[in-house]
Parts: C-alpha cells; structure tokens; sequence
C-alpha cells in the first residue's frame, strides 16, 4: 500500500502558524471595532450572533458559534465574515482572527461549500480511515463546491471510519461507500442514510428513531 502524505506545512523556526514570527508593524493605527454606520450585517446573521452571544454570561464565550455562523453564510471566514461578526460582536476583527486561525473547522481561505472531513485520527485510521479519505477524494474529483479533507478525531470513534458530512456523521465507512457518498452529496439527497449516526438507536428516548 503507498504511503500516505502527512507532511505537515512549516514556517519560520520550524513552526506551523504562518507569520508567527512576523515583527509587528507598530506605525499601524489600532484596530478598531467596526462601525455598525459603515458595516452592513445581514440581518439573519446578526440574530445568530446576538443570540448565541446571549446563552454565555461573557459575551466573547459566543466567538466560535460566531464564527460558524459568519462562516455558513460566506462560505468561509473571509475579512467580510469576520468584520460583520466582529461588528456584532464589538470585538475587534483580530480578536476573532486569533480564535479562527487556531481552530481547524474555520476555514481562512476559500473552499468548497460542502464539507466532507473524514477522520484519519487513531481509531479511524487503524480501521481504514486514510484508505477512506483517498477513496472520498477519489470520488469527488477537482469539484470546487467539495471541501474533502483529513481529520482529526471527531468524537465518534464508536462508528470508525468515520465522516462528518455538513456537520452530520456517517460510519462506519468503507471505501465502496466513497460514491455514494459523493452523489448524495451532489444530488441534495440525504448522504447515506443507513450510516447516519443520528439515525442509530440510542437510549436516550429523545433521540431520532426514524431510521
Ligand atoms: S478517531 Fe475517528 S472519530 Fe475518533
């Protein structure tokens, strides 16, 4: 079996953040919190900021949901997207840069719109999981809309290999479902229904039993 790329990019001194080490530009004027006059917010989004800002007794506690929600409407977390939220959130854009440039689910640069992650973490990958991205990839080709990528664990290693597929998780995977997969997603149908994690039995009696 060929190796698997795992190289991981590096920057200055070895690090993986690029422009750590960049000296500050101290002429630079302060950041500012946007201006609400001068940073039009769509509606929808700003009702999903105030009210995730609204469930934390400190309001930054909300970035990560705010982030989510800049990222769903602009597809990823563009200076637009973070200006809008950081407008909402009177927090500076840099504030919420900080908190999207850490965390592996925000995407900082464009991509395709529907999200594919399929875990390569330790459970998955000794089930397959890295055959399983190559058979993903495979399958989805060089479409712009697909965001297909490795992943780390995502909580779910009950049903290895796994994916999150827009947020819902499907497993456990073989490469033979990678296809499927894939035309479900294009088609706007449910992608594989049978391997939803939503959909298995559970013992909470709250959960879906519609599968
Ligand atoms: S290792 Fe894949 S979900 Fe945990």
């Amino acid at each position: 079996m060929a190796e698997q790329s795992s190289a991981v990019a590096r920057y200055g001194h070895g690090s993986r953040i690029p422009g750590w080490d960049d000296s500050v530009d101290l002429s630079k004027d302060p950041a500012v919190v946007p201006d609400p006059a001068t940073t039009p917010v769509p509606d929808e989004l700003r009702a999903q900021i105030e009210a995730a800002m609204a469930k934390y007794p400190n309001f930054r506690s909300a970035a990560i949901p705010a982030l989510h929600a800049a990222q769903d409407l602009h597809g990823w977390c563009s200076p637009t997207a973070i200006e809008q939220a950081a407008c909402v959130m009177r927090l500076t854009p840099g504030y919420l840069t900080a908190v999207a440039t850490f965390y592996d689910m925000f995407e900082t640069k464009p991509v395709g719109r529907q999200r594919v992650y399929v875990c390569t973490n330790i459970s998955c990958s000794l089930r397959g999981g890295k055959e399983m991205l190559e058979a993903v990839k495979a399958a989805a080709g060089d479409d712009p809309d697909l965001n297909v990528r490795g992943f780390e664990c995502l909580g779910a290693c009950d049903i290895a290999p796994m994916a999150s597929v827009n947020g819902e998780f499907v497993g456990p995977l073989e490469p033979a479902d990678a296809e499927q997969l894939i035309a479900d997603l294009k088609e706007g149908r449910e992608v594989l229904p049978d391997k939803q994690l939503s959909r298995r039995a559970c013992a909470d009696p709250g959960a879906r039993s519609d599968g």
